[in-house]
């Protein structure tokens, strides 16, 4: 069975998928690109083949199987919606959405179609994480908090430093974090966001905070928070994850390893065996028919990005802000 993919948004992010899926070429023809910008489509087209398009919908006429939606968060449109109701398995980059509304309708229409969905993020596929979920596991957690800081990614004409375009660091960026922390801890229920911006003032065009500090709820009891900063444009980039969990230990998983705090208090033992990536659980999952091989389908993409848009609100109204729950 070969899939038949289109690509809507060529940027960045799509040549991650664009060569996942040229090594997948046994099981997926790239058939189409779409991009507002024809520049960037034909770029992508001479390097990888396929159909060039700058009108999503004209693609949608192609006969395609899968759709990867690669555009920014405040560009998504009803593009999810028309791609489920042509029957489209998606693979939607993270953020799914900077509008709550927009995605709802779009989370709906994908249960209503029954296409398989992945949302862009890494947790759960890597050995670390499984080991951290699987001792977790029927255990109480405490606290989790985390820390993503880092620079402005772009020009001072990229999308991302402005806030009705990203939604900020949070809700663009550390929302890997925070999913992480939902994949660990499960919903989050509640949020409080006090955010700044101080130092990036300076930067042209730069609206989003370059400061945020969250403070999460847990559906379980448990609490957390997650700190962003966008001021270390000169280096000096820093992130951590730690978990307070029952035993009296903190456990923080790193990106290829995890350290247990006091030494010993536990015995994790990380596999090394390999695992499927996200592009290459996304296209098990259609081909055997098996949804549960992917991590985040879109409805969690869904809450992860309903906790960001609440805290953003917390921010704007200085209130605690209870987060949408599909
Ligand atoms: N999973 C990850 O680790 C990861 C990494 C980087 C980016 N991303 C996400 O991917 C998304 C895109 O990021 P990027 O870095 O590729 O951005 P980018 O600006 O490089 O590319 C986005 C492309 O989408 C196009 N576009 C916008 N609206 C469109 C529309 N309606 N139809 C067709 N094309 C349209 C733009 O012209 C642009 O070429 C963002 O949401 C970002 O957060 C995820």
């Amino acid at each position: 069975m070969t899939l038949k993919a289109g690509f809507i948004g060529t940027g960045g992010i799509s040549a991650k998928h664009l060569n996942a899926m040229k090594a997948m070429k046994d099981k997926v023809e790239i058939k189409a690109l779409c991009d507002v910008s024809e520049d960037a489509a034909r770029a992508r087209a001479q390097e990888y083949g396929g159909n060039v398009y700058t009108d999503y919908k004209k693609m949608l006429d192609e006969d395609l199987d899968i759709a990867f939606i690669c555009v920014p968060p405040d560009s998504h449109g009803d593009i999810e919606v028309q791609c489920a109701e042509k029957g489209l398995h998606m693979l939607v980059e993270k953020p799914v959405n900077l509008y709550l509304e927009d995605a709802i309708k779009a989370n709906e229409a994908i249960k209503k179609a029954g296409v398989i969905t992945s949302v862009g993020y890494l947790a759960g596929y890597n050995n670390v994480d499984l080991a951290v979920k699987k001792f977790l596991d029927g255990k109480t957690i405490g606290m989790i908090v985390s820390e993503r800081w880092g620079g402005v990614p772009g020009d001072e004409n990229h999308w991302w430093r402005v806030m009705d375009r990203s939604g900020g660091m949070l809700h663009e960026q550390a929302t890997h974090q925070l999913n992480t922390m939902r994949y660990y801890a499960g919903d989050v229920v509640e949020v409080y966001k006090r955010d700044a911006l101080r130092i990036n003032k300076e930067l042209p065009n730069h609206t989003v905070p370059d400061c945020e500090i969250v403070t999460l709820y847990f559906k379980s009891g448990a609490i957390g928070y997650i700190t962003t900063t966008c001021t270390m444009i000169n280096g000096g980039g820093w992130g951590r994850m730690d978990i307070i969990v029952e035993g009296h230990m903190r456990i923080q998983p790193g990106r290829n390893d995890l350290k247990v705090i006091p030494d010993g208090a536990a015995d994790i033992v990380v596999s090394d065996e390999p695992v499927l990536d996200l592009d290459q659980s996304f296209i098990e999952a259609i081909i055997i028919g098996d949804r549960s091989l992917v991590i985040d389908n879109y409805e969690n993409g869904l809450k992860t990005a309903a906790i960001t848009l609440a805290a953003n609100e917390s921010a704007r109204i200085n209130k605690p802000v209870s987060v949408y729950q599909p």
